[in-house]
């Protein structure tokens, strides 16, 4: 077989390789150390060599830039196709993780927030786990004391460095207790939270949000809470003709007490206990009661939310549906 002929077969095979492994096995079979193109390496005197030479030469260079040719254009083909299947249309919509929003509950303590914040209140917030003495004994409510069992409530299995039982907080009342044995009067405070109690069902749940309300002063009454507490679901409610009525109630800490209740759909809903500081409560503030009085009240943020948008079960609040939390965008 000629030089020219081996040439020409070597180039239809480049060509006609379908990948680069085929392409390798073809360079070998014309260009490795037995190739075919071997067997044409001149020899002979150097005379011959010479004359030979020149011809081989040329015939290895186009075998070996067809090589080449073939290489790249099987690697851009394996590079293209590559492109095609991971292309990306940017025209498609976006799968996307929708909006967020922020929980009913959590709308009302900030709106809660803001309008007593507008009041003149300072806003406080306190432990979670607390401990006997500021969830009841503080507020006048003795260990063994009936009214105790008023909440059920969830005790930890734990003491604190001095052995004192621990409870998950009933209530945000002890928030009074440590609020104002830090600062002096007046004192005009919030503190919303999170308060536990062994309760279920459509308008009570184990884990739920008050907020609890401290003003003290040398002539703060009754009548001030009245005002004050109207004036707040007015701006809440956005509603100057609200029915609230306050109803006589019984709390250890307040004396006299009252829960305020408001109408939903043609019902009543209690939404707060309330009441004038009871005496032995501002003495444990660290006050004399014969110069220091006011009001305290503690309100269900989740009544509240209820309320404002008319929802008739708080267990809703906590499902996590999205169908339910998603008109609250
Ligand atoms: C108290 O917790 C008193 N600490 C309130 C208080 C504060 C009285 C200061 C006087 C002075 P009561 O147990 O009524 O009171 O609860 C207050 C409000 O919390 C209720 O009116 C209701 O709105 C809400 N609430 C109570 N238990 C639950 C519950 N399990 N789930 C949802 N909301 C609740
Ligand atoms: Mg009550």
């Amino acid at each position: 077989m000629s030089l020219d002929a081996i040439v020409a077969r070597a180039l239809a095979q480049f060509a006609a390789a379908p990948d680069a492994a085929a392409l390798e096995n073809a360079k070998a079979r014309y260009l490795g150390k037995g190739g075919e193109l071997a067997a044409f390496r001149p020899s002979g005197t150097a005379e011959e060599r010479r004359v030979a030479g020149a011809a081989f030469n040329a015939a290895k260079q186009r075998v070996e830039a067809a090589l080449e040719a073939r290489r790249a254009a099987l690697a851009d083909a394996k590079l293209n196709a590559r492109l095609g299947e991971e292309a990306l249309d940017v025209t498609l919509p976006a799968r996307g993780h929708g909006r967020g929003g922020v929980h009913p509950v959590i709308r009302t303590w900030q709106r809660v927030e803001a309008i007593w914040q507008t009041l003149g209140f300072d806003v406080a917030e306190g432990p979670e786990i607390e401990t006997d003495w500021y969830s009841f004994t503080a507020l006048n409510n003795p260990e063994n004391h009936p009214a105790r069992s008023m909440q059920d409530t969830f005790y930890v299995d734990l003491k604190d460095e001095q052995g004192i039982a621990l409870n998950l907080r009933p209530h945000t009342s002890p928030m009074q207790v440590r609020y104002a044995r830090m600062h002096s009067p007046p004192i005009k405070v919030i503190a919303p939270g999170r308060t536990y109690r062994v309760d279920s069902d459509a308008t009570h749940s184990p884990m739920f949000h008050q907020v609890e309300c401290l003003w003290i002063d040398e002539d703060i009454s009754f009548a001030d809470l009245k005002g004050v507490y109207t004036d707040f679901l007015r701006r809440f409610f956005e509603n100057d003709e609200l029915e609230v009525r306050f109803r006589p109630s019984y709390f250890p800490f307040t004396e006299p007490s009252a829960e305020i209740d408001m109408k939903l759909k043609g019902r009543w809903l209690e939404i707060s206990g309330s009441g004038q500081v009871h005496p032995t409560v501002v003495r444990n503030f660290g006050l004399d009661p014969e110069r220091y009085i006011g009001f305290a009240f503690g309100s269900g943020l989740e009544r509240l939310t209820m309320l404002r948008y008319g929802i008739e079960d708080l267990r809703l609040f906590f499902d996590g549906d999205l169908r339910f939390l998603a008109q609250f965008p």
